[in-house]
């Protein structure tokens, strides 16, 4: 495929970094994520560069949650990603990976005791509140661990609703995520100045994920701005900005952002203020930079006809690939290794093994071949949000992950 130039796809095979899928699914087993490692670095780098030409000073924090495999967090880590988690858990993981303190970002609406204390006592770059309350309780721990100048943010919610699945928007006014704009004013006017071991020092805001329209993130740069200009007046001095996530792919639609679209959009606007020249700008991309680094290969158990419908059942189910049941995401799906070469417009409803009607990953797909019983299929795209939301529901295993870089390929264990 051109826009994916690790894959090779011909009728009825695929090879992925230059091996062939089956013999990957033979040594391997199947269901199997395959991720080609270098794809995940080249898309970092082209994102940097293309950001860092417009202003000086950027960080991409990688979203962890969107794929925390170890192999592919060390990858990223190694090139200069920071970490963008949710949990201490998550907090471990990048220092493992090789991250320094000072590029990982603690989020989440909802953080335990626990997330805190870890994300305080490791003295981490921002954590992005989502509530008065939580900078409050920030403030207790500090005094307890005895830890002074600990950066706290106000994750904003601008009330910006993204062109998005409404499943993955969160922008809206009453959604569960930041603190309103008003509330972060009155805030910092009133109160910050008491604050005796958090600085008040970074602006937040995620508007939702899987987005193809720059103006959203135009907008979101832009309040972000204005915010800080208020909050400046009474005193509180904003060093480290954070656009979020959020950039989407074309998993199909034809629907996609380009990068440059995108920098001008978040990096561009900002770099016209000149005043924030000397600020950090924080990007917490997950799905853009690992989702077309990622098959998904799975085996075909039975086909079988019910009414006008051809089913292909596969031995991956939600379990191993969620999105489909989760949000009706429908991905690419290509023929990975058939028996059958020859020509055929037969099409197919692929489905799973597990007792769910929406246990399916697409509907009258056609592969330019017909299938049979052990022939392997592969779903595209699932290097985000694939094996981080897989889990083991109708105590099916969880699904192995095989990176291929530099010619070789071999296991990468899940992160535990
Ligand atoms: N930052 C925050 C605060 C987030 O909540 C998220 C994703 C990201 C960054 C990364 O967003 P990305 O660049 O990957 O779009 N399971 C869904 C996606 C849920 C996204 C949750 N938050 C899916 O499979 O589409």
């Amino acid at each position: 495929m051109s826009d994916r130039p690790h894959l090779e796809i011909s009728r009825g095979s695929l090879s992925v970094g230059g091996f062939e899928a089956k013999d990957l699914a033979e040594k391997y087993g199947t269901p199997l994520y395959v991720t080609e490692l270098d794809r995940v670095t080249r898309k970092l780098k082209a994102a940097e560069d293309e950001l860092s030409s417009r202003h000086p000073d950027v960080l991409i924090a990688f979203a962890y949650k969107s794929n925390s495999t170890p192999a592919i967090l060390k990858a990223l880590a190694s090139r200069g990603a920071g970490a963008t988690v949710v949990s201490a858990n998550g907090l471990r993981l990048a220092r493992a990976a090789g991250v320094r303190a000072r590029d990982i970002v603690l989020d989440g609406p909802s953080k335990s005791e626990e997330d805190l204390t870890a994300a305080v006592r490791m003295r981490i770059g921002m954590i992005n509140a989502e509530s008065v309350q939580e900078v409050l309780d920030i403030e207790e721990i500090c005094a307890g661990l005895k830890v002074e100048g600990c950066r706290v943010g106000f994750r904003v919610n601008f009330g910006i609703l993204a062109d998005t699945h409404a499943g993955l928007a969160t922008g809206g006014r009453s959604h569960k995520f930041g603190v309103p704009r008003e509330e972060v004013v009155e805030f910092c006017e009133s109160h910050a100045s008491e604050l005796r071991r958090v600085k008040i020092s970074g602006l937040h805001s995620h508007v939702g994920s899987q987005i193809s329209d720059p103006s959203v993130f135009r907008r979101e740069t832009e309040e972000l701005l204005a915010l800080s200009d208020e909050l400046s007046r009474s005193g509180v001095e904003i060093r480290e900005f954070n656009v979020g996530g959020g950039l989407g792919v074309d998993y199909g639609e034809g629907k996609e952002m380009s990068l440059s679209d995108y920098a001008d959009a978040t990096a561009g606007t900002f770099a016209r203020s000149a005043s924030k020249r000397r600020s950090r700008l924080v990007f917490e991309l997950g799905r853009w930079i690992v989702a077309d680094s990622t098959v998904l290969l799975t085996k075909v158990n039975y086909v079988k006809r019910a009414g006008a419908t051809n089913w292909a059942l596969v031995d991956a189910g939600m379990n191993t690939f969620l999105r489909p049941a989760l949000y009706g995401a429908r991905h690419r799906i290509v023929a990975a290794s058939t028996k059958d070469r020859e020509e055929s417009s037969v099409v197919y409803d692929i489905g799973g093994p597990v007792c769910e009607t929406t246990d399916t990953f697409g509907s009258g797909v056609s592969l330019g071949v017909s299938l049979s019983k052990g022939d392997l299929i592969a779903i595209l795209d699932t290097g985000a949000y694939g094996t981080a939301m897989a889990s083991t529901y109708n105590m099916r295993p969880f699904p192995k992950t095989v990176v291929v870089s530099g010619g070789r390929h071999r296991l990468a264990p899940p992160a535990t």
